[in-house]
């Protein structure tokens, strides 16, 4: 039968994306700014991407910041877009070491001009490494890339490039800032919150959900081991019997 997508039919566990979720919380609970928690969620990427990469997982995508997280208090986002400047200049020698290319997803237009400078190096610079690819979503709305999707095969279509019956699920996909990364095996979202939050919508079709209670500054290595754990005692059918 003709395969209707790009959509990896097997158990296997090659790709983990994370909504990364319950920073305020946690510093709330210990009556502290949200910018601490912020802080220490920002750890937390660093200890979850290391664990991750030991634990053989190619494909990890990070969910750092929405499209609606834009609407935030403007000193929340200038304190998340601090972390990210940070990030992006002290963590060259460890993606290095460790094999990892880094790719960012979202609207990149929407970021101060050096911090999409700094990401475009960052890809440059791991570009050839091979041992894990970590997808950084920022500035990401899913429903945004479906429409700019769209609209570029609307622009292809008028110019006559296409027929309509060329357009598929595959051509579709091919079209989405996840083009070069095979769809999502296991989402896991932290905090408690039960939702998806416009995160990877076409791309967890046949996603494997994991809710976990704990915040994301708590989150650690034994925290994925478990969740692995259940993610491989699960039967993904797919559709089928
Ligand atoms: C996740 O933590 C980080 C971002 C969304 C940027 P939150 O900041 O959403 O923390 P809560 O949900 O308020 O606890
Ligand atoms: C989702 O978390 C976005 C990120 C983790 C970056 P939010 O905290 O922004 O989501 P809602 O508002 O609870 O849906
Ligand atoms: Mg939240």
């Amino acid at each position: 039968m003709k395969r209707t997508d790009v959509t990896k039919e097997d158990n296997s566990l090659q790709h983990i994306a994370i909504i990364m979720d319950g920073n305020g919380r946690w510093a709330k609970k210990k009556g502290l700014p949200r910018s601490v928690g912020h802080k220490k969620g920002a750890e937390t990427v660093k200890e979850i991407t290391r664990a991750a990469g030991e634990m053989g997982i190619k494909y990890l995508t990070l969910y750092a910041f929405s499209t609606e997280n834009w609407q935030r208090p403007p000193e929340e986002v200038e304190t998340l877009m601090g972390l990210l400047r940070e990030y992006l200049k002290s963590d060259l020698k460890e993606l290095q070491d460790n094999g990892v290319r880094i790719v960012f997803i979202g609207e990149r237009s929407m970021l101060p001009a050096d911090i999409a400078e700094a990401m475009r190096k960052l890809e440059n610079e791991t570009a050839d490494n091979q041992k894990m690819t970590l997808c950084i979503a920022l500035s990401y709305g899913s429903r945004q890339e479906i429409v700019h999707a769209a609209q570029r095969i609307a622009v292809l279509a008028k110019r006559g490039d296409i027929a309509p019956e060329d357009i598929d699920a595959k051509m579709f996909a091919g079209l989405l800032y996840t083009k070069d990364i095979p769809d999502p095996d296991l989402v896991i979202r932290t905090s408690g919150e039960q939702r998806v939050s416009n995160y990877l919508l076409w791309q967890i079709a046949y996603a494997e959900f994991y809710f976990s209670d704990v915040l994301w500054p708590d989150f650690d290595r034994k925290c994925l081991e478990e969740i692995i754990e259940n993610f491989n005692a699960r039967e993904r059918r797919y559709g089928k019997v």
